[in-house]
């Protein structure tokens, strides 16, 4: 099934993308830009993959040159490994505009050595957040290099690790809930301090002492409909992920859906009432 999957993935790869997709595999220079603290992002092999640093004098952080509009977004990193506790490592997509901000969030969240990361995810639809879901993950992602993704459709927009989806935000706009489905977004990773709440809330700090801190990400891929581009790219069916095995999960990532959400969820916007006494309407209206 996946074979068969990314077969056909590979030939309307081919296809469009002589048409209007945008989707070769980035290599840094050529599709990013640094957006913060040049001194420490180091590019390695050749470009295409590189190496962000976070120390007492500065954190960092990468974005694409271009934004876009639906599509996938995948790369490869490898996270602060050992005590981590305090540093943030994030990929998020971002639509940069104040008020009516569009954002989909990955946060990588460090521990102490041995105990586990955590991965926040967030969604902001038009200007609206405060959809927190929290997750530990099944491996140590210090350890090597796993594939994070995520998959924004006219349907869905979905959060991978590996192949698992950890998180599925419907469109549910005929429940009157915001959609992201306007503005188009770009590209961001960053790697910064952030110990007044990301381990154990706050109460973990971090320990200097194990500075410098070293996350590292290779592979980037981005494929979607390029803003400024063809303008009709967006609302074109016959792009591959809008296709019918996007529009919903399949049976064996349903299957890894639920695997986590029983296994791994620690925290959870929805089923949190001391802050929605009642819960917001995507909870309601199931996955
Ligand atoms: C860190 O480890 C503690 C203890 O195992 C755990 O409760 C927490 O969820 C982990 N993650 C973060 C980000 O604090």
């Amino acid at each position: 099934m996946a074979i068969f999957t990314n077969g056909v993935v590979l030939l309307l790869w081919a296809l469009l993308s002589a048409v209007c997709v945008w989707g070769r595999p980035a290599t840094f220079l050529q599709d990013f830009r640094v957006t913060w603290a040049q001194s420490h992002i180091t590019q390695l092999d050749r470009g295409r993959a590189i190496q962000l640093r976070l120390d007492q004098s500065s954190g960092c952080g990468f974005a694409s040159k271009l934004k876009y509009m639906f599509g996938r977004v995948s790369m490869k990193i490898k996270l602060v490994p050992g005590d981590s506790a305090g540093t943030v490592t994030a990929f998020y997509l971002n639509s940069d505009t104040n008020y009516v901000r569009d954002e989909l969030d990955f946060e990588f969240l460090g521990n102490r050595t041995g105990q586990p990361y955590t991965v926040q995810t967030n969604i902001y639809a038009h200007g609206k957040g405060d959809r927190e879901q929290r997750v530990n993950l099944w491996f140590d992602p210090a350890a090597d290099f796993h594939t994070y993704s995520i998959l924004w459709n006219h349907h869905h927009i979905v959060f991978y690790v590996d192949e698992v989806p950890i998180r599925v935000y419907k469109n549910n706009e005929g429940r009157g809930v915001a959609y992201p489905k306007m503005q188009a977004m770009g590209v961001y990773s960053t790697l910064w301090e952030a110990d007044d709440w990301a381990t154990r809330g706050g109460l973990e700090k971090i320990d200097w002492s194990k500075a410098p801190f070293y996350a590292y990400y290779k592979d980037i891929d981005i494929e979607g409909c390029a803003v400024p581009g063809a303008a009709e790219c967006a609302s074109n069916p016959r792009n591959w992920w809008e296709g019918g095995a996007y529009q919903a999960l399949n049976a064996l990532e349903a299957r890894r859906y639920r695997w986590v959400r029983m296994n791994h969820v620690i925290y959870d916007y929805c089923k949190d009432r001391s802050r929605y006494p009642v819960p917001p309407p995507e909870c309601l209206a199931g996955i």
